[in-house]
């Protein structure tokens, strides 16, 4: 029982059942929205107390207390898309204190259902409360045969096929008993949540409030393909149904688990007194911040497990545990500005900058709003006051505004940022900036994003890293180091600027040669390799601009189609673009709509014409036909000692050859270099042609 549970209720009977009714059902949509949905409306704490008033209630008025009490139930029932695994031993809850004193009241408690003196010494094990979803998992002989979630408690999901993708999680314990149910908690470390997360905002894929929620989600889903893509983590520190004991103790039965293979919390630790309980529990929450996965408090257990055994459990938790929780991380604050980020890809970010506000121990003055439908869910607006959560090192949220201390007269709701005629743009470089419809669903992404790929200093590095790569432009001795370090400098923002390099070294500033890390022979290499590339084919000068969802299989579809860029362009900045282009074999709405976005961008034809003006596109029909290896099959195997890989098949694909990694009987010629093995053999076998790199370079004109 807490402290406010025993102060006592000036409320006549009446009332507190309205209240207690109210709460009950309150509590039960939360609990359906946690455990069944795994999508949260109200945070940790906020539960807590709503339970903790329920309970102050029952413990006024125990009447209230009846069979079908909350305070009975645990989790929520299992969902109807897993099979249900009933548990040999039910899965129960554990109740809370927050309070320093309430861990004397535990022990009290303890010692006196045992009838031991207020003296007596008692054995208590401290380890950190995993803030993850609990999991049963039932080996027999050894093997990981199910693993359950706990559902109702007595009810749970089989989530077998899933557990088995978490690597965690040992299919086979060394010298567990026959039949031995490990219990404990699947969870999600920060670094993995942060970045599964931001890669499922990129993607317009559901984002998750914490990692729990994300584990609990990945551990429930149908695919566990899926489950196999996220890394989950587990903890044992609890078993079910077991054929022989493991050990006398609760810190025994810790060890032998792990002895067993699987993995235990390291913080986990015996105390002998309420003081070094106490301390304990201060040390681990010191340590809250930098552990990498959420804990929201810590479990105290009585460690002889005949105690346990005698203690027993009442209603949904046992007397011999009780979980010590850790004050909420959230704190209020006021929104005083929304920005955008613009990431690498382009998609914009909606970030509120915040009053400073300490949370947790940890100044905060950002928080993520994930995207535009989540600031119109939530209402935030600027001026607003918002309760701000903090879990670890994981970006502080908002969630939710606190209505009642919302400005007068109040702020408008905010909006992207526009241009004059009321269209979206980018607020980094003013293009337009735009949510791509799903071609299944017919909606639109999440995310909006800016289209101005060629100019957008927010995606420039990345642009022009892909612009010069091996498979886009491909120019010798300018990689990703030298492209950051033109651009910091200036130097280059667009990719024309790349060709113009020569002509404007040494105007404002010292010569390339004179630079450190530079000198005349290496500047002068840099420039001779810029000039050699200043004639590219139609399909790998596409594939360079970096336009959304065109790679090099889009690229060469469209360079096939339409031959020569001057029909390609025309296509693509045509009124009906998209329509146009989908009618290309293999490009569909998605790619068409994003090539039709990128040419309608002013910004980027911009830059398109400076770059048209430094380089020769060549036309794909040009170089297709008339040459002798214009619509063969190459297979290159072994290694090549004159260019690369990559170089002779941009020398084959630009004389309309097609290049393929495997050998058939569609093969039309191989080029065997020195190491060639199983394909020269193959080719040798299915009797074609093959020539060494001397005669490839012959007859591919390099000679
Ligand atoms: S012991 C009979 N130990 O917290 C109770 N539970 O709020 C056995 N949890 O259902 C639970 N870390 O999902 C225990 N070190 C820990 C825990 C832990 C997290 C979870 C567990 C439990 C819930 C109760």
């Amino acid at each position: 029982m807490t402290t406010a549970e025993k102060q006592p209720m000036k409320l006549t009977l009446a009332k507190a059942r309205a209240e207690h009714a109210r709460l009950g059902a309150e509590i039960a949509e939360h609990d359906r929205r946690y455990h069944g949905e795994d999508q949260p409306t109200i945070s940790d704490a906020e539960y807590d107390e709503l339970r903790r008033r329920y309970t102050a209630l029952e413990a006024a008025f125990p009447e209230l207390a009846g069979a079908d009490s909350e305070s009975r139930k645990v989790g929520a029932p299992p969902s109807e898309k897993f099979a249900k695994v009933r548990h040999a031993v039910p899965m129960l809850s554990l109740g809370n204190i927050f309070a320093d004193e309430e861990v004397e009241e535990f022990c009290a408690r303890v010692r006196r259902f045992l009838g031991l003196g207020d003296t007596a010494a008692l054995d208590v094990v401290a380890e950190p409360k995993i803030d993850g979803l609990s999991c049963n998992l039932r080996y027999e002989n050894g093997e990981l045969v199910r693993a359950a979630t706990r559902g109702d408690g007595y009810e749970g999901e089989d989530v077998t096929a899933n557990v088995r993708m978490v690597k965690a999680i040992p299919h086979r314990l060394k010298g567990a008993p026959g039949i031995f149910e490990a219990r404990g908690e699947v969870y999600m470390r920060h670094a993995d949540f942060a970045a599964l997360n931001a890669r499922q905002a990129e993607a317009g894929k559901q984002v998750f409030a914490n990692p729990r929620n994300f584990a609990a989600g990945s551990l429930r889903q149908l695919d566990p393909g899926i489950t196999a893509s996220r890394p989950l983590a587990f903890f044992a520190y609890a078993w079910g149904e077991v054929s022989e004991p493991i050990a006398s103790t609760q810190l025994g039965a810790v060890e032998a688990m792990r002895r067993f293979g699987l993995p235990t919390n390291p913080l986990t630790r015996l105390c002998h007194s309420t003081a070094e309980l106490i301390a304990h529990y201060h040390a681990i929450e010191a340590q809250r911040a930098t552990l990498g996965y959420d804990i929201d408090g810590v479990v105290y257990k009585v460690n002889d497990l005949t105690l346990q055994e005698r203690l027993g459990f009442i209603s949904r938790s046992p007397r011999w545990a009780v979980a010590h929780k850790f004050p909420a991380e959230k704190a209020m604050t006021i929104v005083e500005a929304i920005g955008i980020n613009v990431g690498r890809t382009g998609a914009l970010t909606p970030l509120a900058k915040l009053k400073p506000v300490t949370v947790g121990g940890v100044v905060v003055s950002n928080a993520t709003l994930h995207n535009e439908d989540e600031i119109a869910r939530k209402d935030v607006r600027v001026g607003d006051t918002v309760v701000v959560q903090r879990a670890g090192d994981v970006i502080p949220q908002i969630l939710e505004v606190v209505l009642d201390k919302r400005p007068h007269p109040a702020p408008k709701p905010y909006v992207f940022p526009q241009d004059d005629k009321g269209n979206f743009v980018c607020p980094v470089c003013g293009s337009a900036a735009l949510r791509e419809i799903d071609e299944k669903t017919g909606e639109a992404d999440v995310v909006r994003r800016c289209t101005g790929t060629l100019v957008c200093a927010a995606q420039a590095v990345e642009g022009l890293k892909h612009f010069v790569s091996r498979n886009a432009f491909d120019i010798e001795g300018l990689g990703e180091k030298l492209i950051e370090l033109f651009f910091t400098e200036g130097m280059i923002r667009t990719p024309a600027d790349i060709f113009t390099l020569n002509a404007r070294d040494g105007q404002g500033r010292p010569p390339l040669r004179e630079w450190e890390g530079f000198g005349e022979l290496s500047a002068r290499n840099l420039f001779n390799a810029i000039d050699a590339r200043r004639s590219i084919a139609l399909n790998r000068f596409l594939y360079s601009l970096g336009i959304r969802h065109v790679g090099e299989t889009n690229a060469r579809r469209l360079a096939r189609h339409f031959g020569d860029w001057e029909a390609l362009r025309a296509a693509a900045r045509a009124e009906n673009a998209a329509e146009e282009l989908s009618s290309v074999e293999g490009v569909g709405p998605v790619v068409a709509e994003a090539v039709a976005d990128f040419f309608a961008e002013p910004r980027n034809e911009a830059a398109l014409d400076a770059l048209v003006r430094e380089v020769s596109i060549e036309p794909m029909e040009a170089i297709a036909a008339g040459h002798p290896l214009a619509g063969k099959t190459i297979v290159f195997t072994g290694s090549l000692e004159r260019m690369t890989r990559d170089e002779a098949k941009a020398i084959a694909e630009r004389l309309g050859a097609k290049v393929s990694g495997s050998i058939s009987a569609k093969t039309d010629l191989v080029v065997a270099g020195p190491g060639a093995g199983s394909k020269l053999a193959k080719a040798r076998e299915l009797k074609v042609e093959t020539i060494d790199e001397e005669e490839w370079v012959r007859r591919s004109g390099r000679g």
